[in-house]
């Protein structure tokens, strides 16, 4: 670890991307099952723009998705952060900030997704000062509506949407929404 560390929590460090980054954010995104919910697995021009994307963010606005890696390995384990969406077309529910991840598989079902979500929630309640923190996906993809449910987000039932970045028409454009207010937050306490 050399570069700047934005949050750690008991197993994992959350910090700034890095060059070193690339190569391994790249096998991530262009694991065809790691990428089974999305368009496409990205090739390496696409995995290394949504670094740049992040990096972008994360001086713009303080926050972006960023890396995570084992505190006791040092291993990459893919991207858990908070970040504004910045589509093509706009979101119906913007201006919002989400909440999202994409770890490798090897990092799977470990509570990692879950447990570096929680300290981004605390970041943008506490430190941001955020109203709230969105998160969507396609419906099929029940690992992260789980890892939704399991920081104490809640689908709301009138925000299905059509991803703007899609045809209408596109097998994975419909997405579910999940939110969680800072009130909710707040009065659950969550660990
Ligand atoms: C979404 C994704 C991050 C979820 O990963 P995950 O490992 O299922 O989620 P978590 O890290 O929160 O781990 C929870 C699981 O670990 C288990 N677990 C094992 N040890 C644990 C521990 N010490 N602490 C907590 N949970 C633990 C939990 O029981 C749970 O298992 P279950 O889902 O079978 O009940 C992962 O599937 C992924 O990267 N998918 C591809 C990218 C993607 O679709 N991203 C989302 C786009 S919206």
């Amino acid at each position: 670890m050399t570069g700047q560390i934005f949050l750690e929590t008991n197993r994992l460090i959350l910090r700034a991307w890095e060059d070193r980054d690339r190569d391994p954010f790249h096998d991530l995104c262009s694991d065809p099952i790691v990428m089974r919910y999305f368009p496409e697995p990205l090739s390496r021009e696409k995995s290394d723009l949504l670094v740049s994307r992040c990096i972008e963010k994360q001086k713009r606005d303080g926050f972006s998705l960023a890396p995570v890696e084992t505190k006791d390995t040092g291993e990459f384990l893919g991207f858990v952060g908070l970040s504004r969406p910045s589509y093509d077309a706009p979101l119906p529910f913007d201006p919002c900030v989400e909440i999202g991840w994409r770890l490798n598989q090897s990092a799977w079902g470990k509570g990692y997704a879950s447990e570096a979500a929680k300290a981004w929630l605390r970041f943008g309640f506490e430190t941001v000062g955020l109203e709230e923190i969105v998160a969507f996906t396609i419906p099929a993809n029940e690992p992260s509506r789980k890892v939704m449910t399991r920081i104490g987000m809640t689908r709301d039932d009138d925000g299905d949407f059509l991803h703007p970045s899609l045809p209408a028409d596109h097998p994975v454009a419909p997405h579910v929404l999940y939110r969680l207010k800072r009130s909710t937050w707040t009065t659950q306490c969550p660990t």
